[in-house]
């Protein structure tokens, strides 16, 4: 059955009614003529169909529209007269970053965003950033070059403009449908280190009282269950075991672990450190989530997380590219969503028991990163 969504587009207003199965790229093109967004792969590997939703990039291929109701969209004719867009078309051009131009409009916002996020970039973090967006007729190279050209001398911006319109970002499609409720908004940070860590931040707004939000922090199966995907199998006051499902389209990582969390009573801070492996892909993943409470003169609160990771084995392929990052920031972001929920209440029947990456096919997805690992990016 249709539903009535009321979203922004580059800046127009646009209320229709979709199908719920219609994702956000058909609607950009086929309903709007926005045809400037590609569709290559249509299973979130490409980053071809690449948008900005709430001032984030988004594949809108896995997007469904529906998702977007209320969100403010901004496509590559958006950006005709965005000043970063501006020097990044000409120094693609001056760089010879584009031949038939079908990955141009994805690299060109995702290159945006990376400009805005950090400012003067280095080649290795703009090929680190891009590993999420494929060419298949130019090379890397040309790229690489033209947005360290249009990065030079650059400093960050604290948020991209479209965020900055409309104050924060709002969660991902993954979170807004386990999100039972818009109360909490959740903000992200996600930070990759030489090391092979990967850490994120993540900070939402509960409208409940401090107390009542560290107790529910101590009922350690009703926060395990607003992780989707995750299991816990025992606890006994200090040791978790447990099982964390990630689903990858037809494939999934199942990791078994167990852990440790310690509560600060004073601090109203708790740590939980852990470590697990995927039988199946032989992959391991360790980590820690540190939770602080942090009550507002309103008389709510607002929890911050910090989750820090690192993946070993056939999964780490992924921590190279931005889809392990996107991944486990969709999941933080609908773990915060869901908490939020859950301290007032609002606890969703309908919270998935396992996050998928949209429609990935891993097979696909293996083939085109081996390919890409596999020969020097010319
Ligand atoms: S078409 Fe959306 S990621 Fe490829
Ligand atoms: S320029 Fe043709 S796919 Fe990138």
């Amino acid at each position: 059955m249709n539903r009535e969504i009321a979203l922004t587009v580059n800046k127009n207003a646009v209320t229709t009614s979709v199908e719920p199965r219609l994702h956000l790229a058909d609607f950009l093109r086929g309903e709007l003529g926005l045809t400037g967004t590609h569709l290559g792969c249509e299973q979130g590997v490409c980053g071809a169909c690449t948008v900005i939703v709430d001032g984030k990039p988004m594949r809108s291929c896995i997007m469904p529209a529906v998702a977007c109701d209320g969100a403010d969209v901004v496509t590559i004719e958006g950006l005709d007269n965005d000043e970063v867009a501006g020097s990044l078309r000409e120094a693609f051009s001056a760089h010879h970053g584009l031949q038939c131009g079908f990955c141009t409009p994805g690299m060109l916002i995702a290159s945006r965003d990376l400009i805005l996020r950090q400012g003067d970039c280095e080649e290795a973090r703009i090929r680190e950033e891009l590993s999420g967006n494929l060419c298949r007729c130019t090379g890397y190279m040309g790229i690489v070059a033209a947005v360290k050209a249009a990065s030079a001398g650059r400093k960050p911006q604290a948020a991209s403009q479209e965020a900055g319109a409309q104050q924060v970002a709002t969660a991902s499609a993954a979170a807004a449908m386990a999100a039972p409720s818009k109360a909490a908004v959740a903000t992200a940070q996600t930070v990759s280190g030489t090391d092979g860590w990967t850490e994120l931040t993540q900070r939402v707004k509960v409208a409940a009282d401090a107390e009542t939000t560290w107790r529910f922090l101590h009922d350690i199966p009703r926060v395990a269950r607003c992780l989707p995907g995750a299991e816990m199998t025992s606890f006994d006051g200090g040791s978790i075991t447990g099982r964390m499902v990630v689903k990858f389209g037809p494939i999934k990582a199942s990791f078994g672990g167990e852990g440790t969390l310690v509560f600060d009573e004073a601090k109203r801070s708790s740590i939980l450190r852990g470590a697990g492996r995927d039988t199946g892909s032989g992959s391991q993943a360790s980590g820690e989530v540190i939770y602080t409470l942090l009550p507002d003169a309103a008389g709510a609160c607002e929890i911050d997380i910090r989750l820090r990771y690192r993946i070993t084995g056939m999964l780490a392929q992924f921590s190279r590219g931005a889809l392990i990052r996107d991944l486990v920031g969709r999941l933080t972001e609908a773990f915060a969503q869901n908490l939020a929920a859950a301290v007032t209440g609002h606890e969703s029947a309908s919270a998935p028991r396992e996050i998928s990456a949209g429609e990935l096919l891993w097979a696909v997805l293996i083939r085109r990163i081996r390919a890409l690992f596999g020969r020097p990016c010319t």
